[in-house]
């Protein structure tokens, strides 16, 4: 996949693997990376899919209507990707954290569903459901942390209700905020992400 990295500063093994919205491409959450964990190494995606000149990481049928073959699909090529990036870069992919908006939120939130791949977390963004969890024998517990609106127009908080829930189910461990600015990305998430990932156990406290 298309891609760029950078090594984390300052030694740490923490890596934040990011996946824009719709239309977007592998810059658009660099601020955010900068804002939530300035010293990670990070890994900036693509999507491979073009929708009328957009950028995504899966087709869909409409707004909202998910292509599941195609989905299947290219979350089993992420899982393979970010195997081969963390051997080939030489980070630790048990300490990296997925950070997606939007269509990005939803592959990550597929990549948690639909594999059992090992990874230290995920913030996702404005997320739906976009599939079913699949049953995996011996999948690895994640820490999630959610941002929904009550008024998002295109992920819809029903859709990322029912995403929270399926996430507890296979035993995630979901951190849910739920916020009322639409499909926007704000300042106030940005920061409830970050206080966020440095509970996690291999991340410096905030002081
Ligand atoms: C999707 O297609 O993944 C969702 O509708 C969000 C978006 O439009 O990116």
């Amino acid at each position: 996949m298309f891609h760029r990295y950078h090594s984390p500063k300052e030694n740490n093994s923490r890596t934040l693997v990011l996946l824009h919205g719709t239309g977007g491409d592998e810059n658009d959450l660099l601020d955010v990376a900068a804002w939530i964990d300035p010293s990670a190494g990070i890994l900036a995606l693509r999507g491979d899919v073009v929708e009328q000149g957009q950028n995504r990481f899966f087709k869909r049928l409409a707004p909202g209507v998910f292509d599941q073959a195609d989905l299947a699909l290219r979350t089993n090529n992420l899982a393979a990707f970010l195997n081969d990036a963390s051997i080939r870069y030489g980070f630790d992919l048990d300490k990296a954290i997925l950070v997606g908006y939007s269509n990005g939120a939803n592959i990550a939130a597929s990549l948690l569903l639909q594999t059992g791949v090992s990874i230290g977390g995920a913030v996702l963004l404005h997320p739906m459901l976009p599939c079913q969890a699949r049953q995996i024998l011996d999948r690895p517990s994640i820490p999630v942390f959610m941002a929904a609106s009550s008024n998002d127009p295109i992920a819809p908080f029903a859709s990322a209700a029912a995403l929270e829930q399926e996430l507890r189910n296979i035993h995630h461990n979901v951190t849910m905020r739920v916020g009322a600015s639409g499909h926007r990305l704000t300042m106030e998430t940005i920061e409830a992400a970050k206080q966020w990932l440095h509970t996690q156990p291999y991340y410096p406290r905030i002081r």
